[in-house]
Formats: structure tokens, C-alpha cells, sequence
């Protein structure tokens, strides 16, 4: 069980308002370029599809990372020190932050924020079974809004770490990523003892090759999941999309560095929602997410801009995937 699952489960209320979908979704499709936000992916079963995303043999990054956690865990939580609290930005794969905190030593406290903060009931009770000295606290928020306030730091912890794996922060553009980072620093930074700090997985620029296999998997779940956003239109805000009419398209963007997902429209056609019509051309594209990728000089550059100190980076030894510990003294 993965608290993906738990967090997730009724995203339809708790992730969002519907109004906020149904005014986000009328935004994105009247744009010149139709986009959708990358965020509505995640509803129930949108959930289930990624997390088939994350165990397939083209899609690299969670194994990889788990490799990572695996590897070199003792030497992260070294860095973090003991009597941490840590802060997850995001619902995470619990195996992860397993791995963190078996790694740590006496792991005291464990923020993991998230819109939908209420449903971590079920993980957050194995957690503090099998870590006795761990509070857990969920804070339902949004962790990309500026004014999130985390509350104080629980009485004895000597410090605050970061957790963002998964490459998250890939979404957003390089803009966005500094805001992110900035915001993280000063969350992260409150009543700082000199151990605080952003642990964060990062995927890596590489062979376009691989990128591409990565976004457009041989069983097509990929697909699915990228389609799934025009089902959860149809039943959320009362859409008519015709599934077979729209088609997959992932592609690598190196000006960019970016893998781009689009949904094309495979004829000239009209859409519904609600009381709203949406004319769609031949070919035309709906962008639905953006997944940048990074170098390492890139991303130091980027949390240094941010108020970071780079203090180690662990990779695989194909470099594939990277784990960076930034401080923040
Ligand atoms: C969850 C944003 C890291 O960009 O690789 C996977 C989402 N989209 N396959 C990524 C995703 C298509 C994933 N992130």
C-alpha cells in the first residue's frame, strides 16, 4: 500500500474543488495552445495508472531512485543527522520515505504535505509502528502555494529536512522549479539549527532515445494515463469526449529539455462540457504536461539561485536519475 493510493482516494473533492477544475479546464482549452494542468492526472484512476507508470520496464526513474535510496541511504541520513523532522512536499510512494526513515537515525517527526493531508490515516499508523520515537503530522495544503505555513518544529528535533523524490519537480518549468525551491528554503529554513535541508530526486537529461521509450511504453499505459484526464472531464464536469478520437503523443524537446506530453485530436471535431463548446481542428494538440529534465551543473545552478548549498549528489552509474542533498547554512 503506498500512500499515493491513501492520499489520492477521493481526489474528485479533496484535491480540488470542481469549480476550480471546471474554470481551470475552460482556461487551458480556450488558450491558443489547449493545455490542461499536469496536476488533474491523479484521480482515482488516474492514481492506479501511474503507479502501473512506475513499474514498467521503459519507465526508469522509481526504480532507479529506489536504487539510490537503497544504496546510499546511510550516507543521506549522515548528512541529515538524527533527531530529524522531515518534511515530504507531495504524496509520495511510501516505499521511499521507508527507506529514508529506516535509514535515519531516530527519525522524530514527519510532515508530509499534500492537498488531500486527511486520508494518510492507514500509512501514517504503520510508520509509527515500526518507528516508535516518529509523530507523524499531515498538513493538508497546497506545498506550491507562497504563504504555506508548516507548523514549529517539534521540541527536540535538531532539524528539518526536505523530502521531493520522484522528480516532481519536473512539472514545473524552470521558473516555477525557483519559486519552489525558494518557497522550500523558507519553509524549510524557520528556526534553522544548521542541519536543515532539501533532499530531491531529479531526473537527468540523457539519450533522447531512452527519454522517448521512458513516456511511450509498449503496453500503452502511458497512453491510458494521458487519456484518462479527457474521461475525468467527461465525468467530473459532464464533458463528451470521444476517447478513440484523441491520440497519445509524447515527444523529447532537447531546446527545452523537456519531454512534452500532448493529446492530438485525430479530426476536425467538437466537444461539450457542460454548456461550453470546444472546436477542435485536424492534428490540433492539447499539452498536457511538460516533464523537464536536468544536468547536474544545471540543477546546482538552480538551487544555489534558490538559496541552496549543493553538498552531495548521488547518481546510478548509468546516470540515469539523480538524489541531491542541498543545504541550507
Ligand atoms: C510524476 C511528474 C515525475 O514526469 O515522469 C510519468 C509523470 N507522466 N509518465 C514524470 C509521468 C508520464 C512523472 N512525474
Amino acid at each position: 500500500m503506498n500512500h499515493l493510493a491513501l492520499l489520492r482516494r477521493d481526489t474528485a473533492i479533496s484535491n480540488t474543488t470542481t469549480a476550480a477544475f471546471a474554470a481551470d479546464v475552460q482556461a487551458g482549452l480556450s488558450a491558443r495552445q489547449k493545455n490542461l494542468p499536469a496536476k488533474y492526472f491523479y484521480d482515482r484512476r488516474g492514481s492506479e495508472l501511474f503507479e502501473q507508470i512506475c513499474d514498467l520496464p521503459e519507465y526508469y526513474p522509481t526504480r532507479t531512485e529506489i536504487g539510490l535510496l537503497r544504496r546510499h541511504g546511510r550516507e543521506m541520513a549522515r548528512l541529515i543527522g538524527p533527531d530529524a523532522e522531515i518534511v515530504e512536499f507531495g504524496a509520495g510512494a511510501l516505499v521511499k520515505i521507508r527507506l529514508l526513515l529506516d535509514a535515519l537515525d531516530r527519525p522524530r517527526g514527519f510532515l508530509p504535505i499534500d492537498i488531500s493531508g486527511a486520508h494518510l490515516s492507514d500509512a501514517a499508523a504503520a510508520l509509527m509502528r515500526d518507528h516508535p520515537g516518529l509523530r507523524v503530522r499531515p498538513v493538508a495544503g497546497d506545498f506550491t502555494a507562497p504563504d504555506l505555513v508548516l507548523p514549529a518544529r517539534l521540541p527536540g528535533t535538531r532539524c528539518r529536512a526536505g523530502f521531493f523524490p520522484g522528480s516532481t519537480i519536473g512539472n514545473f518549468t524552470p521558473e516555477e522549479a525557483l519559486g519552489f525551491l525558494r518557497g522550500a528554503a523558507r519553509m524549510l529554513g524557520d528556526d534553522n539549527t544548521g542541519n536543515s535541508g532539501l533532499l530531491i530526486g531529479v531526473d537527468l537529461v540523457k539519450d533522447p532515445t531512452l527519454l522517448h521509450a521512458a513516456y511511450n511504453d509498449a503496453a500503452g499505459v502511458t497512453a491510458a494515463f494521458n487519456l484518462n484526464l479527457l474521461r475525468r472531464i467527461n465525468r467530473e464536469l459532464g464533458g463528451d469526449f470521444v476517447l478513440e478520437r484523441f491520440a497519445h503523443y509524447a515527444f523529447y524537446q532537447p531546446q527545452h529539455q523537456r519531454i512534452e506530453m500532448h493529446l492530438v485530436s485525430l479530426a476536425a471535431q467538437s466537444v461539450r462540457i457542460g454548456n461550453r463548446r470546444y472546436d477542435f481542428g485536424a492534428g490540433e494538440s492539447i499539452h498536457t504536461e511538460n516533464s523537464y529534465k536536468y544536468t547536474l551543473s544545471g540543477f546546482h545552478h538552480l538551487a544555489e539561485q534558490a538559496g541552496f548549498r549543493p553538498v552531495a549528489v548521488w547518481t546510478d552509474p548509468d546516470n540515469l536519475f539523480s538524489l541531491h542533498w542541498l543545504a541550507l547554512d
